[in-house]
């Protein structure tokens, strides 16, 4: 990519087009580009966790002292292009969801805030909090909201499995497989018992929120070829 200032990225930004992937460019490869244009220090964030945490696909054994992360599964070690949804399907959910007009958009598990990038883009006057366990995706994704000023977008620094946890007030939730399916099962549970009078959206993205959500909730619509589900909760 050409260079550009930083407030030429800020202006291109607010056209949702921008996020549009090239035909014939792979979206997880035109994601990669994206989060260089934006200065992502992604890759090195991660490799750094990989040194105080055993990679999430790894066995724990006695020779080596590094273990994993421990409550929830933060996917250390996973490439740094399926850890995140790729700009280009996000911006497909989000077109999808424009006509429901939402005032809140909230992602379990935001890493480093990519969902809040494409919804500062796409809507205008929305609020996106992400909830994050680890403090370094969290810290970054905060950097680059200030940066490009993602206007009203959090991402705060949280277990969603705490037991005090309350899931805000949102129209549309997110989730991609943050972790175990019955860690899956008990955010969604929170969900619906803090939220029992209100309809929203959930986007799903993965196998295990699709199999907890295809069960309780209809499909508002269904992205072909794709791992990805709108189930809609009416109240
Ligand atoms: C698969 S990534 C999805 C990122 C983002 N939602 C997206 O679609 O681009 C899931 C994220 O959830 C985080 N996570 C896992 N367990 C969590 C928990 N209990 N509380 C908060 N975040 C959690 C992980 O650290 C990881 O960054």
């Amino acid at each position: 990519m050409d260079y550009y200032s930083l407030e030429q990225i800020k202006n291109l930004i607010t056209d949702e087009s921008f996020f549009e992937r090239p035909l014939g460019t792979h979206a997880r490869v035109h994601s990669k580009v994206l989060d260089k244009f934006f200065g992502y220090k992604i890759p090195k964030i991660e490799q750094k966790l990989l040194k105080s945490y055993r990679s999430y696909d790894q066995r724990q054994d006695s020779s080596n002292k590094k273990g994993h992360f421990r409550g929830t599964q933060t996917w250390i070690g996973l490439h740094p292009q399926i850890l995140q949804t790729p700009y280009c399907e996000i911006l497909e959910i989000f077109r999808v969801l424009k006509r429901t007009h939402p005032s809140t958009v909230v992602d379990f598990g935001a890493a480093y805030g990519r969902v809040g990038l494409v919804v500062g883009s796409v809507f205008k006057n929305v609020k996106f909090i992400g909830h994050e366990i680890l403090d370094e995706r969290a810290q970054e994704g905060l950097r680059l909201f200030k940066e490009l000023d993602i206007k009203d977008a959090e991402i705060r620094v949280q277990n969603i499995l705490d037991e005090n946890f309350t899931p805000p007030e949102a129209d549309i939730y997110f989730i991609y497989d943050f972790s175990e399916a019955d860690d899956i099962r008990h955010i969604i549970y929170k969900l619906e018992s803090t939220h029992k009078d209100r309809p929203y959206y959930i986007v799903a993205k993965g196998e295990r929120v699709n199999q907890v959500l295809k069960l309780k909730y209809s499909v508002f619509y269904s992205f072909k070829q794709k791992d990805s589900n709108i189930y809609y909760k009416s109240n």
